[in-house]
């Protein structure tokens, strides 16, 4: 079965992830190597703690997805949408999966209504690395309707190492496990070979959407 990352920064030069081509391949030969076939690059958009070169993506990901040909790996656009200060700016994924992160402090005002008008329009939704914020966990009222919702839940390898995404994984919340790659100059390097480990959640993910 293939596999896929639906969370990364590496692009080139874009946002606070990958600085350069010679560092993206690198990681591309990672991925590889980890039996990865699809990578979806989600640079952040319009999220106030990160300069993103917004103009620069489309050029970078041209680049992107030619030198991941060369890895057998198919690379996908998209983008992390933080809701809290401007949701008009966002790529969605395979068409109509947006990633969403927002403040790691403070659950944002009308986060319900904000991912439930984006449904209305015919975006399926995605938390990203839901373990990281500290606003909930797996008892808050608010995950629990946005599982009722048909939101979507993933968490980073990071948080499967650390264990904070443990009580996700154990109530059966986890839709996609993915490692949100941001280099191997800024943060140490992710470790793929946990993609393996929980082959029911790739399923489940590929399920979603439908590949
Ligand atoms: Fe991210």
């Amino acid at each position: 079965m293939g596999m896929i990352d639906i969370h990364s920064h590496l692009l080139p030069g874009i946002d606070d992830g990958v600085k350069t081509e010679e560092e993206a391949e690198k990681l591309l030969l990672l991925y590889k190597n980890a039996g990865i076939s699809r990578i979806v690059c989600t640079p952040h958009l319009a999220n106030p703690y990160v300069k993103t070169h917004v103009l620069g993506i489309r050029d970078a990901y041209t680049w992107f997805k030619e030198a991941a040909v060369n890895y057998g790996i198919e690379a996908i656009l998209g983008s992390e949408l933080y809701i809290g200060l401007d949701e008009s700016k966002f790529i969605p994924f395979l068409d109509k999966f947006l990633l969403v992160e927002t403040s790691m402090l403070v659950e944002p005002l009308y986060l319900l209504d904000k991912i439930f008008a984006l449904q209305l329009k015919g975006f399926s939704i995605i938390i990203a690395h839901i373990e990281r914020f500290s606003w909930i966990s797996v008892t808050s009222p608010t995950a629990k309707r946005m599982r009722e919702m048909g939101v979507y839940f993933q968490v980073n390898i990071q948080g499967i190492e650390d264990g904070s995404a443990e009580p996700y994984i154990k109530k059966n919340w986890v839709d996609f496990i993915a490692t949100d790659n941001h280099g191997i100059s800024r943060r140490a390097p992710v470790n793929l070979d946990i993609f393996h480990k929980y082959p029911e959640i790739m399923v489940r993910s590929m399920k979603i959407l439908n590949l």
